[in-house]
């Protein structure tokens, strides 16, 4: 195990109704004038909104409303929450929403007290060093952007998909309510379940040894997802089931699981580039393209896969064939994203296989880049990678 640090100070506020107690928390964190910040109408429909409003003006709290925020958020949507905070003399953005609008208000939270361009955040420009406080009302069990500091946003310009990371970013409290998921079309339920896999698969193909008790929380999330996913798809109102997957989407994400040890993120930075280029749903572009890095980097390691596979998907080890063993498991895999209802090919997910060379190059390694990672990867990698992923099939 590696030297690490943990630092998770979000305060998560879970459980039925707790939506109603927003108003406390916005005081206890030294709120007075908020942004609340939404996307495209979820959250006005359900009377989510209208519940949150009326927690802030039971405490006295002034607010702007601000939504509109799309899935792959724009960078169009964060010039304005700026100014309109800069205007209004805002102190406290409240994201009431997904991972797009939660991504959305930690641009605007560091865009605020920056003099230049918030962009340059994202381009690497510029490093964070300030932000206004931001809290989340999460109603959909994804991203885990209600517990990380990282945001990602999208320049409209070029559709440029980038993300930028900070300690500054993390959420002051995520009101997590099981209930509000309930509406959640089962389409964007399984996307958000496959982004949750996503996020322990990427910190659990690891060249770090020695990382026990890492692997078994890893293994721990992704054995619920297994089991309480086709649960929800099944019966969207079960409550224990959607509690289980709030709280794994959080965990997953937080970087417990991943502590101590070198991660890889070569899919989501892939996948990036296909909802950049596509608008596709995150989630969705994953279930494309994990299976297919899983495919292309598992010879470096068979027994790690086959380890996954015996451990999560409960398929029998083969000792004298790992390769066998984990290929089985990246099978199992496909099976379960195909039972969800997710794509598992470029054609399922609307993608064309004459974009790869574009997809290729918006990546960004050149002739002679590499990534870091699992294995490192060139541009010819990720162009097998993604061939890989035309090919899927079941
Ligand atoms: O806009 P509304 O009307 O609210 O509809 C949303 C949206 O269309 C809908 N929705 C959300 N909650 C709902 C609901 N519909 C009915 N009932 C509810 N309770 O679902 C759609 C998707 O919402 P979105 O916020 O886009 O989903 P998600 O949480 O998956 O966020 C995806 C974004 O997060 C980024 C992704 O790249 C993508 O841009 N990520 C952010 C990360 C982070 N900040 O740490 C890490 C992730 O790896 C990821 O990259
Ligand atoms: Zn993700």
């Amino acid at each position: 195990m590696d030297n690490f640090n943990f630092y998770s100070p979000t305060e998560f506020v879970f459980g039925k109704g707790r939506e109603n107690e927003c108003g406390a928390y916005v005081k206890k964190f030294g709120g007075s004038k908020v942004l609340i910040h939404f996307g495209g109408g979820s959250v006005v429909r359900s009377g989510l909104l209208d519940r949150v409003k009326t927690s802030l003006q039971a405490e006295g709290i002034l607010f702007e409303e601000l939504g509109g925020v799309k899935p792959n958020p724009r960078d169009t949507l964060v010039y304005e929450g700026i100014r309109l905070c800069k205007d209004k003399g805002i102190d406290f953005i409240l994201a009431v929403g997904g991972g797009s609008v939660i991504d959305s208000a930690k641009a605007i939270a560091v865009g605020v007290p920056y003099d230049g361009d918030f962009w340059d955040f994202y381009s690497g420009k510029a490093q964070i060093r300030a932000a206004l406080p931001v809290a989340t009302v999460l109603t959909i069990a994804a991203a885990g952007s209600e517990g990380s500091g990282d945001s990602v946003i999208t320049k409209e310009d070029g559709m440029w998909k980038r993300g930028a990371g900070s300690e500054h970013m993390r959420p002051k409290f995520s009101v997590m309510n099981p209930e509000l998921t309930c509406t959640l079309p089962a389409y964007q339920t399984a996307c958000g379940a496959t982004d949750i896999m996503a996020h322990v698969f990427e910190r659990y193909f690891t060249n770090t040894t020695e990382v026990e008790i890492t692997d078994r929380l890893c293994e721990a999330v992704l054995m619920t997802m297994v089991k309480e996913t086709p649960r929800v798809i099944e019966d969207p109102n079960n409550y224990q089931a959607r509690a289980n997957i709030m709280w794994a989407g959080t965990v997953a994400h937080t970087n417990l699981v991943g502590v101590g040890r070198a991660q890889d993120w070569n899919s989501h930075g892939i996948e990036h580039e296909l909802s950049g280029l596509y608008d596709c749903a995150h989630g969705a572009g994953l279930a494309v393209i994990m299976p297919a890095w899983m495919e292309y980097v598992m010879p470096h390691n068979p027994m790690r896969f086959a380890q996954m596979a015996n451990r999560v998907f409960g398929v029998a080890m083969n000792y004298e064939n790992p390769t066998d063993t984990a290929k089985k498991g990246i099978t199992a895999f496909r099976e379960f994203l195909r039972k969800i209802g997710m794509p598992i090919n470029f054609a399922e997910l609307g993608a064309k296989e004459e974009d790869i060379p574009t997809l290729v190059e918006k990546f960004g390694l050149g002739e002679t880049g590499k990534t870091g990672g699992f294995v490192q990867l060139t541009s010819e990698s990720v162009r097998a990678i993604l061939e890989n992923a035309v090919k899927a099939s079941l």
